[in-house]
């Protein structure tokens, strides 16, 4: 039996799986490591800690599995996107990654649509400046840590960093580097125009694969620290969300997946590239050689449930502990007592703001219609329905850019709620489905491995051959006019309160 390993470097920890061919979990184990906060806003991860997490998990899950590690074909690298790690001339990490979720670069932002032009930034990195994305972070240090980025001499993305230790390669593939807004999405090469703008050096960035290309070898130290043998071949991999995409079978036109984590996301392959001229979806490369995803982001999905059970569902949390059950399920069983439009009571998700389709930092969360006769079981159900009209705002912008969603996977924690699955399936109008394996971003790490180590030929044979389909939820027919009648209130909510958020914002 041949054998490969997932690599999924993770905001929280770094989780590795060893798979068999057939995609069936052998052995896995988590590390989890810090995320330091300096200042509000900031957000930093240290290297070293991934550097580590990653070799640790490898030796822990083959020491767990007690394969030969002869039979390891392949590893696969999934991870958070965006992050900056600076090395200098001797490969040593020049200050703390600053990571995805990191806020502090509006100025750079502005910087970047002044040099670039917002036309010639859609164009060619397919978004506009975000602070998230990596381009802001490599100007932040050099506007305000010059000694620092006068000593940088290669820029990898925080998986890569880990490529690195692992081969001694500077490598990225196109996925991950479509995070970076350096990279040219429809060439699926880095951008000349871009980087003299912005008078970054070419040298300093990795060289570009596609996700199931073998970028290097295992190096001897590497091996040792990992239980392994030298020369095996580390695949490209892909950033976190088109990992997952692979992991869930997300690979042709027609195909999509609604993530509810913390934040909710909707991921739609799509074989031609299009880009949305108002930048309320990203659109970059995904992990099958020559095709794209567009991907819109909630920000506040699991979150906004969270946020209501640790605020208000005490009870529930403590009889659940007492029944040896999740809270969340019996939060579900709540909100199914109330009907659909929760006795006309609406929420909008906007705690932290939000991404897809306001693109608005200010906005915030709102509960609009509520009266005397409501109870905390149509708070539940509207705060469900608001997440998943917030999605349904997703689904809209891709298919108004002629994106197909057609085939709807269910993930993450908000996924695995029937409830949830059945509002996406009615509001969607499309059936929702879910897969067997939970391993999500690992197994799609694994696969591009599997791919990368000739045991499939390509990404949708492997996919075929791995991923087995759990249930799936259809769409109730009498259900959607009702829904609708709801959604197209809520879509009209937020522009209403637009100044006022603003004016929110703006108070001391
Ligand atoms: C994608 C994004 C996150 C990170 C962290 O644009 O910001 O999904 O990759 O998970």
């Amino acid at each position: 039996m041949a054998y490969v390993i997932g690599v999924d470097l993770g905001t929280s920890g770094t989780k590795t799986v060893l798979f068999d061919e057939m995609g069936r979990v052998i052995a896995s184990h988590t590390i989890e490591y810090p995320l330091y906060q300096p200042q509000n806003g900031y957000a930093e991860q240290e290297p070293a800690d991934w550097r580590e997490a990653a070799f640790d998990t490898i030796r822990t899950v083959m020491d767990k599995s007690g394969i030969s590690p002869e039979d390891v074909k392949g590893i696969g690298l999934s991870g958070q996107m965006h992050g900056l790690v600076m090395l200098d001339a001797e490969n040593r990490v020049l200050r703390r990654s600053i990571i995805w979720c990191d806020q502090r670069t509006a100025a750079e932002c502005a910087e970047m649509t002044e040099k670039l032009g917002l036309d010639r930034l859609m164009a060619i990195t397919a978004n506009p400046a975000l602070t998230g994305f990596t381009a802001s972070k490599i100007l932040w240090v050099r506007n305000h840590e010059p000694e620092i980025y006068d000593k940088c001499r290669h820029i990898l993305l925080p998986k890569d960093y880990v490529r690195f230790c692992l081969t001694g390669e500077y490598a990225t593939e196109v996925s991950d580097a479509s995070g970076m807004q350096l990279l040219d999405i429809p060439g699926r090469c880095w951008s000349d125009e871009v980087l003299e703008k912005l008078e970054i050096d070419r040298e300093l960035l990795a060289k570009v694969y596609e996700s199931p290309d073998i970028t290097g070898t295992l190096t001897r130290e590497a091996a040792q620290r990992c239980g392994l043998r030298p020369g095996i071949p580390v695949v490209g991999g892909a950033g976190d969300n088109a990992a997952a995409a692979v992991g869930t079978g997300v690979v042709r036109d027609g195909k999509a997946f609604t993530t509810i984590g913390t934040s909710g996301v909707v991921f739609a392959h799509t074989s031609g590239i299009t880009i949305d001229p108002k930048g309320r979806v990203h659109t970059f490369c995904c992990a099958v050689p020559g095709a794209w995803h567009v991907m819109g982001v909630t920000q506040g999905a699991g979150l906004s449930l969270k946020w209501f059970r640790d605020n208000f569902c005490e009870s529930e949390k403590e009889t659940a502990a007492l029944m040896g059950v999740d809270p969340y399920y019996l939060m579900d069983k709540a909100a199914m007592e109330s009907p659909i439009g929760a006795n006309r009571l609406l929420y909008l998700p906007y705690l932290m703001g939000e991404r897809t389709p306001h693109l608005d930092p200010d906005a915030r969360g709102v509960f609009f219609g509520l009266s005397a006769m409501h109870t905390k079981r149509d708070m539940l159900r509207a705060v469900m329905e608001g997440v998943t009209y917030s999605l349904r705002d997703c689904v809209e912008v891709c298919r108004e850019m002629g994106v197909n969603v057609s085939d709807m996977m269910a993930c993450g924690g908000g996924g695995t709620s029937p409830v949830w699955r059945q509002m996406l399936a009615d509001l969607y109008g499309v059936p929702v489905g879910t897969v067997e394996s939970k391993e999500g971003p690992a197994l799609g790490a694994g696969i591009l491995a599997m791919v990368g180590a000739g045991m499939y030929a390509s990404v949708p044979e492997a996919c075929d051959a791995v991923i087995r389909t759990g249930k799936i939820q259809q769409p109730i027919a009498e259900n959607i006019p009702v829904y609708e009648k709801f959604y197209r209130l809520y879509t009209q909510v937020y522009p209403a309160l637009r100044e006022q958020f603003a004016a929110l914002a703006a108070l001391k």
